[in-house]
């Protein structure tokens, strides 16, 4: 039988009737004859305080020598009224059991603060602290609030391939999957690798978004969405990108770029309030460490708000929405760039916008989660709507706080004849795709989509800086290890 968790057990009235508790050992501290042992068993960021009263007998100390921070323990015993402030109940100990030890002088992870990039290097163990664990059942709380949205509004969930032919984005960022032998792969006449030989009979790589799969399903099933791993080789070391991430994809039939801007400025608003109102506890821990955090930092540095009272300040007021053209205007004119601070200068139409410029507008200019549509056609992938203009197409990216893109996604070029020309322009192979072109020839339809990167999204819920502390094993350049 499994026993009750921590936070079944702090919500139980205190009654004299016998329990058991199994846990890990978070802290131990003697005070004149009475030991206080802080348990927990993951189930919240709260701890379990167990009272072991030296006098009364029971447990002699000796049983306790091995009660360290890091060991699983069983105890039995029943539920009083706390004396401390911090929780209603603690549980008066009969007897206690040492299930597994954690020799105190091995054990890596001592009550006391550990860097994040040492406890990187502990991955397996990380999970055992405050932070970590307020940030995986965040994770965990997300996903079900995602997928509950989408059910809510008609959407089916689609899993789409991992290991792919196509590139979705065209970037070419893409990680190989072969079963050819590196060391001497089957050669054409020419000397490149003969890929008909390989596992699949052509070249496949690890997908980089279920995107085009996704608009396959929703031109028969209308609305649908796909959540799962994407993999990127871009070689971009920073704090928001990783090789191996999560999105979520919804995709729309019928639905028009404004349609698609509505609906990612309806989920996200719903996923905060889920975190703000659901998950009190853990949000109010990652809080408090997000306010520690900021007061190391240089004054100028320092953000305006608090993480609760910016995703409360994200709930309460409408995104601005404004073009790519219109953006560059702002920049254009901003201090930073007349007074040569941007790495990147702003000097013409037509420059991809760098994370530093984003943040300028939401952080600085707008203050609030912007979205941006219609930007040149050039800097976007192949698939995005052409406008009338020619020159621009209806694509658009969600900027928020402190991240910078969180969403990019846009209306999907539906015309054959156009997305052929497009296809082309970008040489990309026709064959390669030909049942995406396809599916413009019958019954095509307006609709639109959107990418929300779902490491992003935690970083902004979560207020952690750093994408590597918000997936349980990251996967970056040169970094592989658990
Ligand atoms: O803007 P992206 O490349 O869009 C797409 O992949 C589209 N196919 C989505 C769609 O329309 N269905 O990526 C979408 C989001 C970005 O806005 C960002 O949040 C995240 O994915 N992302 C990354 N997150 C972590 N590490 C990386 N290397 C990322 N690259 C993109
Ligand atoms: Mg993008």
């Amino acid at each position: 039988m499994l026993t009750p968790t921590i936070a079944r057990l702090l919500q139980t009235p205190p009654s004299a009737d016998p329990i058991e508790v199994q846990a890990w050992v978070r802290t131990k501290r003697t005070s004149k004859n009475v030991v206080f042992i802080a348990l927990n068993d993951g189930s919240t960021i709260r701890n379990l305080q167990a009272v072991v009263n030296l006098d009364e007998g029971t447990i002699p100390e000796s049983a306790l020598a091995n009660v360290t921070t890091g060991a699983a323990v069983r105890l039995k015993g029943n539920l009083i009224p706390s004396q401390g402030t911090e929780q209603a109940v603690e549980l008066k100990t009969r007897t206690i059991e040492v299930l597994g030890a954690a020799d105190p002088e091995q054990y890596p992870l001592q009550p006391k603060k550990h860097s994040f990039e040492f406890l990187r290097e502990i991955a397996h163990l990380r999970f055992r602290t405050n932070v970590f664990g307020a940030v995986f059942r965040m994770r965990h709380a997300m996903t079900y609030a995602i997928h509950t949205f989408f059910h809510e509004r008609g959407f089916f969930n689609i899993h789409t391939p991992i290991i792919t032919a196509s590139d979705c984005e065209g970037a070419g960022a893409m990680f190989r999957v072969t079963t050819l032998d590196p060391k001497s792969p089957p050669l054409l006449p020419d000397g490149s690798v003969d890929w008909s030989q390989d596992f699949f009979g052509r070249s496949t790589n690890l997908t980089v978004s279920g995107q085009l799969e996704a608009e396959l399903a929703a031109m028969a099933l209308g609305k649908v969405y796909t959540f799962g791993p994407t993999f990127r080789a871009e070689n971009s070391n920073t704090s928001r990108h990783a090789a191996e991430f999560w999105m979520i994809e919804p995709e729309v039939a019928f639905a028009d770029l404004n349609d698609n801007a509505d609906l990612a400025e309806d989920f996200l608003k719903y996923l905060i309030k889920w975190a703000l109102e659901r998950c009190p506890d853990d949000m109010a821990f990652l809080n408090k460490r997000f306010e520690e955090e900021e007061k190391t930092k240089k004054q100028e540095e320092r953000s305006e708000y608090n993480l609760l009272d910016k995703l409360r300040f994200v709930l309460e007021n409408k995104f601005e929405r404004i073009t790519y053209t219109e953006a560059i205007e702002i920049l254009r004119d901003s201090p930073p760039n007349k007074k040569k601070k941007f790495q990147y200068p702003v000097d013409r139409w037509g420059i991809d916008l760098q994370s530093e410029h984003e943040r300028y507008l939401v952080e600085k200019h707008f203050k609030k989660p912007t979205i941006l549509t219609d930007y040149p056609k050039e800097i976007k992938a192949f698939y995005m709507r052409l406008n009338d203009d020619g020159k621009t197409v209806r694509a658009m990216d969600v900027l928020a706080p402190g991240i910078g893109e969180i969403i990019g996604g846009s209306q999907r070029e539906e015309r054959y004849d156009v997305l052929q020309m497009k296809v082309d322009e970008m040489k990309i192979p026709r064959e390669s795709i030909w049942w995406y072109l396809e599916l413009r020839k019958f019954g095509t339809a307006v609709h639109s989509g959107f990418g929300l990167g779902f490491e992003r999204f935690l970083m902004f819920v979560t207020g952690m800086s750093n994408i590597r502390d918000v997936q349980p094993f990251p996967r970056t350049p040169k970094s592989c290890e658990f």
